[in-house]
C-alpha cells in the first residue's frame, strides 16, 4: 500500500540515491539534512511496501509557497506519484496560510512541464541561464 508521510533521517540515504539518479544537479547531503533542520520546509515521502518510490519538499513563508524539490524513482513513474505528491503539498501549503505556489524548471524537462501544467500552473517568466547555460521557466498557481 502506498502511504505518504514526512522525511526521517534514515530516509535520506535513499532520497539521496534517488536524487542522484534524476538531476544534473542533485541537492547535496547537506541540502538534503537542512529540510529536516529548518522549520520552514515541509516534507513528503512516497513509499510502498517500505521502497521510497518518491519525494518532495515546500518551503512555506507566509502568502508564499515554494516547490522546492520534487523526484518520482523511475520504476514508479506515470502512475500519478507525481500528481499526488504535488496535490499533498498545494493542501499542505493552504493549510499553512498560503495563497501561492511557485516553481522554477528547466525548459528542456517537459515531462516536468506537462506536469506542473495538468496540475494548474502557470508560466510567468524566463530566468536566462539560470541552471548554467540553461533558462528556467517560472510558474505559479493559485492555491
Ligand atoms: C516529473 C516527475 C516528478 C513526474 O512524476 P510522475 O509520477 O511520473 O508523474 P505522474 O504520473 O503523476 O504524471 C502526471 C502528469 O504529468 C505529465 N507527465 C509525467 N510524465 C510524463 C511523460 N513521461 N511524458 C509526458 N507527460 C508526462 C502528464 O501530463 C501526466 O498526466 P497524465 O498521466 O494524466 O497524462 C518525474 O518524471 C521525475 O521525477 N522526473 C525527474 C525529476 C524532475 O525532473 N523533477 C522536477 C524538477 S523541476
Amino acid at each position: 500500500m502506498m502511504t505518504i508521510r514526512p522525511w526521517k533521517k534514515s530516509d535520506l540515504d535513499a532520497i539521496e540515491r534517488i536524487e542522484a539518479f534524476c538531476f544534473a544537479d542533485p541537492w547535496t547531503r547537506d541540502n538534503l539534512a537542512d529540510v529536516l533542520k529548518y522549520p520552514h520546509y515541509r516534507s513528503f515521502l512516497v513509499e510502498d511496501g517500505g521502497q521510497v518510490c518518491g519525494y518532495g519538499c515546500i518551503t512555506v513563508m507566509f502568502e508564499h509557497a515554494e516547490i522546492a524539490n520534487i523526484a518520482v524513482a523511475a520504476p514508479y513513474r506515470g502512475r500519478g506519484i507525481g500528481k499526488f505528491l504535488l496535490h499533498t503539498m498545494h493542501t499542505t501549503a493552504k493549510a499553512l496560510g498560503a495563497e501561492e505556489c511557485f516553481l522554477e524548471v528547466r525548459t528542456s524537462n517537459v515531462n516536468a512541464i506537462a506536469l506542473y501544467e495538468k496540475s494548474g500552473y502557470e508560466r510567468y517568466g524566463v530566468r536566462a541561464r539560470y541552471y548554467g547555460n540553461e533558462d528556467a521557466i517560472l510558474m505559479k498557481k493559485k492555491l
